[in-house]
């Protein structure tokens, strides 16, 4: 098989990507290892910066997010029992939608079959190879059996954090800058209608808590949980109670309950591999770079690598000129950064470690205090949830 691009993964970045290229006439070939099904009913995070739905819409994949997603101009940041509304509108004249990653896969892969695209679910066995030649290789066997060899230009690794992409970089060649945290988050989905008409963050001494929504029947909550935690070893009530303990307030705020269907253990951790390039190979979402969940990065990060490598490889073939492409890995990487860093302050800010002094949770909520009575710490947190500008 011959291609200009070479795409090893078909999640949000992959196929926003494939895409984006066609889009371009740029021919592209994507491989995946997972079947469709299981992307489709992975649940992953829910909130789309303004410029990711931008990419939606303007983009030509799909308008269902302005139809079935949920446009929040805000956010709750609660504490000491009391919650603080950051007004996004205001503060910055930006929203966020609730949309989630799942149902974004679901447009993208659509649109990728609408539009002819080549996307190989389910493959197996894919390698990487000649990363530094003129002519790098994907190499895989399908769903039926047969073994391939996709020889291209350029080669994308949008293949996760557990991809092989990264990983065949060698070691000498890549700095893997990474921390980990000593907590988790506990995932359910329930059915319940909404507690609240928007996210709410809270912080409290048995841990953070977060209430997200997926629709009018559905809900996603999570709390901090040890890493070594058994979701199974919990029941409903249990799970109930902790979440209810963790918002509890003088005002009365009460969660609305219902059946728990799904309950999962998401560890989390910060990773940057440096650089997201190897020869002919650029790395983009997952696959160069993790956030822990608190503040929804992940995807969003994800997408704005792409519209970078997009402009790049664009530039590329419509000028011959590698300028772009040989400066995607420090542009991106900019932008990688401030989102590692507000996910790190949001994680930390609200989260307590069980080892946590007095002094320690004291300071905590003296942060949490300045940032909702500052106009300018407030916008801080606006600016970055909703989503910076390209650059
Ligand atoms: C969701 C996940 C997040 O990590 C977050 O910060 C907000 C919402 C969610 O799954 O709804």
């Amino acid at each position: 098989l011959k291609t200009k691009v070479g795409i090893v993964g078909g999640g949000p970045a992959g196929l926003m990507l494939s895409h984006l290229l066609a889009s371009a006439g740029i021919d592209n070939i994507v491989v995946e290892k997972r079947d469709h099904e299981t992307i489709r009913t992975t649940h992953r995070a829910g909130i789309l910066e303004h410029g990711s739905v931008r990419m939606l819409t303007e983009g030509g994949v799909s308008n269902r997010v302005l139809t079935d997603g949920y446009k929040h101009d805000g956010i709750d940041l609660r504490f000491g029992g009391q919650s603080h509304r950051i007004d996004f509108e205001d503060l910055v004249g930006e929203s966020v939608w609730l949309y989630p990653q799942n149902e974004v896969f679901v447009d993208l892969a659509a649109a990728r079959k609408r539009d002819g695209g080549d996307v190989r679910y389910a493959v197996t066995g894919t390698e990487v190879l000649d990363q530094l030649s003129d002519t790098p290789k994907i190499r895989f066997t399908d769903a039926d059996g047969a073994d391939f060899e996709i020889h291209c230009d350029i080669l994308v690794g949008a293949d996760g954090s557990q991809g092989i992409c990264k990983r065949s970089i060698p070691k000498d060649r890549r700095v893997d800058n990474f921390i980990e945290y000593p907590f988790a988050w506990f995932g359910i989905l329930t059915q319940a209608p909404p507690s609240a008409p928007e996210l709410i963050y809270a912080n409290s001494d048995r841990g953070f808590a977060l209430i997200s929504q997926r629709n009018d029947n559905v809900q996603r909550m999570y709390f901090q949980a040890d890493p070594t935690e058994d979701p199974e070893a919990w029941n409903e009530e249990q799970i109930w109670d902790e979440l209810q303990q963790r918002v509890a307030g003088p005002d009365g705020f009460e969660l609305k309950r219902g059946p728990i269907f799904e309950k999962t253990l998401l560890k989390f951790r910060s990773y940057v591999c440096e650089p997201l390039r190897y020869g002919n190979m650029f790395l983009a979402g997952d696959a160069g770079h993790t956030v822990p969940p608190t503040g929804a990065k992940g995807l969003n990060l994800a997408l704005a690598d792409v519209r970078v490598l997009f402009e790049a490889i664009d530039s590329f073939y419509a000028a011959r000129n590698p300028d772009l492409l040989d400066g995607y890995s420090e542009l991106a990487l900019k932008r990688v950064w401030r989102a590692q860093n507000f996910s790190y302050w949001m994680t930390s800010m609200l989260h307590t470690r069980s080892d946590a002094s007095p002094f320690e949770r004291k300071r905590a909520l003296g942060e949490l205090q300045g940032v909702v009575s500052s106009r300018h710490g407030s916008a801080y947190l606006a600016e970055a949830y909703t989503g910076w500008p390209n650059g």
